[in-house]
């Protein structure tokens, strides 16, 4: 039977570590083979298993047996396999589900780009440039779809699970408009739209991330009166007039895009518009080892950082931000709630 186990010693513990690319992959495959979507909720011989998903038994004992001993499905005495808290969050419709950001952290991208992080390093410049020859959010959109559309499905997934306590955390009471700035399909927006019923918002995203805006916003959705799409890219401009500009989880990429967002939306708002940024932090936050590997995983698609407390007090003040007021969002985001100076 394999088990989760505690606390090996250093020299087997590294051993561990190196091959965390091993975990990755078998997380992967049994996301994509639909594994845990297969298992119910009483343990499961591995040769039904196996029928359900269409695998060879013995390859998939194997997997589940790796990925066993991190905790994720548990073997029984009876040589079945079981849901464990964690693989439960592998189900697609499980009401946490981090299916999609399982897929979307391990897409075939990443593997091209891991083993260049050296590289990275030395320069502090993106990988993805000399690998594709583009922007990475371009090479994406234009040359990896199946990815592009995991990228869009798992940004949904953290969207949903984020909005809700973005709109319960921000006070826009006599607020006439809000505009989501890189807003992805618009759930911010749409949370902000219920909450404050007489309010107008406004979707800024690239192009082909807006053609998939959320159905509320869009014409003949109970949201369109009130909700505004407008493509565009944000370093470039900001045509969007709005009392309230929320911008999350953008500012992760190299400082003159920051710069440029921020100029941007600084003088779009005008004089006392206010400006929330919302972003995980890779100081000050409970979880560490996830935001530093999505920080170094910038560094690669993007040449980006997650930033410090102190980096991105700098960046705003930098822009000319007010900056007046910092608080946590949930466990893991943080809000920097700032106007522009009147
Ligand atoms: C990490 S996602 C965050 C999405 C959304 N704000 C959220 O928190 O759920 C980054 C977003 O930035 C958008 N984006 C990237 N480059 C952009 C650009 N130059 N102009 C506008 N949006 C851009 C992407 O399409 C994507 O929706």
């Amino acid at each position: 039977m394999t088990t989760a186990q505690t606390a090996p010693p250093p020299s087997m513990r590294l051993r561990e570590l190196v091959f965390g690319a091993a975990c990755a992959a078998a997380l992967r495959a049994a996301a994509r083979l639909g594994v845990a979507d297969a298992l119910g909720d009483s343990p499961m011989a591995v040769e039904d298993l196996a029928a359900a998903v269409k695998t060879e038994p013995r390859p998939l004992r194997r997997l589940l047996r790796a990925l066993s001993c991190y905790g994720v499905f548990a073997e029984q005495q009876d040589g079945t396999f079981a849901h464990t808290d964690m693989s439960r969050l592998l189900r697609e419709d499980d009401p946490h589900s981090l299916r999609d950001i399982t897929l979307w952290c391990t897409e075939p991208w990443t593997w091209d780009a891991w083993p260049e992080l050296d590289e990275a390093v030395r320069t502090g410049q993106n990988v993805v440039q000399g690998l594709y020859g583009k922007e990475f959010f371009t090479y994406l959109n234009e040359d990896a779809p199946e990815s592009a559309a995991v990228f869009n499905r798992a940004m949904t997934t953290s969207s949903e699970q984020s909005a809700r306590d973005v709109a319960a955390l921000l006070d826009l009471s006599g607020t006439a408009s809000v505009a989501d700035i890189g807003g992805g399909q618009g759930h911010v927006v749409a949370s902000l739209l219920d909450k404050y019923p007489s309010m107008h918002g406004t979707l800024l995203d690239l192009p082909r991330v807006v053609d998939n805006a959320l159905p509320r916003l869009r014409e003949r959705g109970d949201l369109a009166d009130r909700a505004r799409i407008v493509p565009g890219d944000v370093r470039v401009a900001v045509p969007v007039k709005a009392d309230a500009y929320v911008i999350k989880n953008i500012l992760e990429w190299d400082d003159d895009s920051t710069a440029r967002t921020l100029r941007n939306v600084i003088e779009a708002g005008g004089p006392g518009a206010r400006v929330v940024v919302i972003e995980n932090l890779v100081d000050d936050t409970p979880s560490m080892r996830f935001s530093t590997a999505m920080d170094l995983l910038l560094l690669l698609n993007v040449g980006g950082a997650k930033h410090t407390t102190d980096s991105m007090v700098s960046r705003l003040t930098e822009a000319g931000l007010v900056i007046d007021d910092i608080r946590p969002v949930n466990p893991y985001l943080h809000a920097f709630d700032c106007h522009v100076p009147v």
